[in-house]
Parts: structure tokens; C-alpha cells; sequence
């Protein structure tokens, strides 16, 4: 099955069968980007829960929810909704709100679909597996990286033959990594550990498990240049480059297979390479290739009033929520933003809190 495929969207109200959902959170990114997206799921809220009730009112109000909640256990309790979306934020102390909230939504027997990160530690992502097991509920983390369309473009390139296997890999971010004695504070590594999920997800989405890891860190900005080896044998680099300008495009993914390779540049633009044979060398006269070895070149029309063309889409937004909910409906498992896929990208959070620049880990 190709990870990208051209599927047809369905409005909320076309659902035969719609999924009863609470919500908790009602903070900025819910507004902007995950309460917008239910427009396009089997999703009926029943209720939407924040500490500040008058917001939630409102978010109730303007998204179409039965009823507005500032105690999520009230909530739970009353709606006993079959999934639980969670987007909340930090505790005081830099733990992760939506860990509790995942544990206590799948004891009241709910699957949850939260916001990265899932967790602020391994042992805690572990406790989220184990209760999850027990109860037979899913955890999904909206990975929404691995939903880009030209990331799981990339993803099926890798698998096909013309391309060769991924032999290596890198990928550019901007993050600043705090200096080595601030990473044993969760509060400092905060914006760490809300970041690394998104390169984290495309390591491990077009990569696979990383086995060994050393990087370098700069101090005035706190960039690192990662050298990774993965299981699979391939290699790769991740770049976190923080000091670039806020006007710059945030990322570039390439990879590199064996005789082609392709570039994801902005999240939107994606460039092939297929194999193809250098020009002769010192004689040719153009750079034309033959038509069945040229580039491919893809980018988002931006003249219509499209689903593809609106951030909803092309950043993953819709299609991280119907992973989850085709799951549920189909009585199915998730593929991706799976609880042991956080554990792999946690494994990388650790590496950077724990260990030296300079040093190889295994990870
Ligand atoms: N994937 C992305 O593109 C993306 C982008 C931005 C933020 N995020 C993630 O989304 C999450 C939210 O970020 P934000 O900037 O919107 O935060 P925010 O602070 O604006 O919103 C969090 C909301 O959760 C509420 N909340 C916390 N604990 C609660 C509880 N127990 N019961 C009810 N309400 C509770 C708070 O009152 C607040 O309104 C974070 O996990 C962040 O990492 C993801």
C-alpha cells in the first residue's frame, strides 16, 4: 500500500457514522489548525473542556460542540466519548499536560489522539504503552510530518524499485539545542522537546530505527550537526539550524538512494532526480536529459480554492486525524504516530539531553 494516495475528502456532515469525541484544550494551535480540520473528519463533538471555561464556551460556540467543560473528568464521566482529542501544553515544571490527560482518557475507555510531544521521558511513553495495551485503546500523536504529502512521497519512493534502497539521508530544522548544563532542566529543554518531534518523525518515518548518534554543538546560537547511522545501514545527517533568518523557509529533506535521489524543499516543493546517466563527460553539449530520466518536479497550485493547496492538507492537519479515525471505523491499527514510533523519537531527545558533543552513543 503506498503511503500517498489521492484520496477523496468527505465533509463532517457526510458521515453516515461519526466517532463521539471530546476535546480538551482550547488554546491557539487547537483554534488555528486542529478544531478547523474536524470539518473534514467522522468526528461529533460532544464536549470541549478547558481550565478558562469562557473559552471553551466560545470554542464550543464556534465549532459546533454540545456542551463546554473546565473539569475534563466531569467531561469524561458525562459524554463517556469514544476518543479524546487532547491539545494542551506544559506544566509548570516542563512536564508534558496531555501525558496524565492520555493516561486518565484511556482509563475512562476512549482512544486519544493528542499533540506532540507525547511525553517529556522514555518511562513515561512506556506507562502510555502499557495502559493502552491494557485497556485495547489506541494512542496516536499527530506526527503531522509523516502526513505531508511530499514526505509520504518521499516514503514511497524508497520503497520503489526504480529508486534503489535509501542509502542516506539529511535533513535541515531550525532548533537551538540549550547549553550542556541547562538539558538536565525540562523547563529550558522545553522548545527541545516541543521540536524534535517533527525532524524526529521524518528520521524515523523514511529512515527507520536510528542505531548510533554523535553531534556537534555551536554555542553561540546552539545549532548541532547530527552524523546518524541507522539499523537498516543507511547513514544520514541532521542539521539544526538555528541562526538561520526568520524569513527563511524552516526545512529541506533530501534523500539519497542508490543512482537517484529527491529534495523536499519548504514542505511543499518536491524535486526527483531518477536514475539517470552523467551526460558524457567533457564532450556533451546539453544537459537535457532523455524524457523517461528527467526530473520530476511537483509544487501546489495556488489559484483555486482547493483542499490541496490549503495548510489543512499539505501540513497534514486533516489526513493525521483520519489515520487515526479510519482506525477506529475500520476496527483497524495505526501505522503511524504510534506510541512505540514517540519512543524512538524520545530515544533521540534523551541522546541530545544526556550525552556529549563529540561523542558516538548507541541509542
Ligand atoms: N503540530 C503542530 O504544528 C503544532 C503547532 C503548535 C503547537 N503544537 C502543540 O500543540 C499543543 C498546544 O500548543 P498551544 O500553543 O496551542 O498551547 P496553548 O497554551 O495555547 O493551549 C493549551 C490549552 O490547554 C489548556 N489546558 C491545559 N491543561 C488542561 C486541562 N487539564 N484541562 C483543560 N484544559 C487544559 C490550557 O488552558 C490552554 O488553553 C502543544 O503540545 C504544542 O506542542 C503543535
Amino acid at each position: 500500500m503506498p503511503h500517498h494516495v489521492q484520496r477523496e475528502i468527505r465533509y463532517n456532515f457526510e458521515f453516515e457514522r461519526r466517532i463521539r469525541a471530546c476535546f480538551i484544550g482550547a488554546g491557539g494551535h487547537a483554534y488555528r489548525n486542529v478544531y478547523p480540520a474536524l470539518r473534514y473528519a467522522p468526528v461529533e463533538l460532544l464536549g470541549i473542556c478547558d481550565l478558562d471555561l469562557g473559552r471553551a464556551s466560545q470554542f464550543a460556540r464556534l465549532f459546533g460542540a454540545e456542551r463546554a467543560y473546565c473539569d475534563h473528568r466531569e467531561m469524561l464521566a458525562r459524554e463517556k466519548p469514544e476518543l479524546v482529542f487532547l491539545v494542551t501544553a506544559y506544566h509548570p515544571d516542563g512536564r508534558v499536560q496531555a501525558t496524565e490527560l492520555a493516561l486518565e482518557a484511556l482509563a475512562a475507555g476512549a482512544h486519544v489522539w493528542m499533540e506532540k510531544p507525547t511525553a517529556a521521558s522514555l518511562a513515561e511513553i512506556e506507562q502510555l504503552q502499557a495502559a493502552s495495551a491494557a485497556v485495547g485503546k489506541m494512542v496516536m500523536t499527530g506526527l503531522k510530518k509523516t502526513f505531508f504529502p511530499t514526505i509520504e512521497k518521499l516514503k514511497d519512493l524508497i520503497d520503489a524499485p526504480g529508486f534503489g534502497r535509501l542509502t542516506s539521508i539529511n535533513l535541515r530544522y531550525p532548533q537551538s539545542l540549550p547549553p550542556p548544563e541547562e538539558r538536565g532542566d525540562l523547563v529550558r529543554m522545553q522548545s527541545f522537546l516541543d521540536h524534535i518531534y517533527h525532524p524526529g518523525a521524518i528520521l524515523n518515518f523514511l529512515g527507520g530505527p536510528i542505531e548510533r548518534a554523535s553531534y556537534e554543538w555551536e554555542a553561540a546560537t546552539g545549532a548541532t550537526v547530527t552524523n546518524l547511522r541507522f539499523r537498516s545501514g543507511a547513514i544520514g545527517t541532521l542539521h539544526l539550524a538555528a541562526g538561520q533568518s526568520g524569513g527563511s523557509p524552516f526545512e529541506r529533506v533530501e534523500i539519497i538512494g542508490e543512482g537517484a535521489n529527491a529534495i523536499v524543499e519548504n514542505g511543499t516543493r518536491l524535486t526527483v532526480y531518477r536514475k539517470a546517466g552523467l551526460p558524457s563527460y567533457g564532450r556533451a553539449a546539453s544537459f537535457i536529459q532523455p524524457d523517461e530520466d528527467a526530473a520530476l518536479s511537483y509544487e501546489p497550485e495556488h489559484s483555486l480554492g482547493q483542499l490541496y493547496n490549503n495548510n489543512l492538507f499539505y501540513l497534514g492537519y486533516v489526513p493525521e486525524i483520519l489515520h487515526l479515525t479510519d482506525a477506529i471505523l475500520g476496527e483497524g491499527a495505526i501505522s503511524k504516530g504510534t506510541l512505540s514510533i514517540a519512543h524512538e523519537i524520545m530515544k533521540l531527545f534523551e541522546f541530545y539531553r544526556r550525552s556529549d558533543a563529540g561523542v558516538t552513543t548507541n541509542l
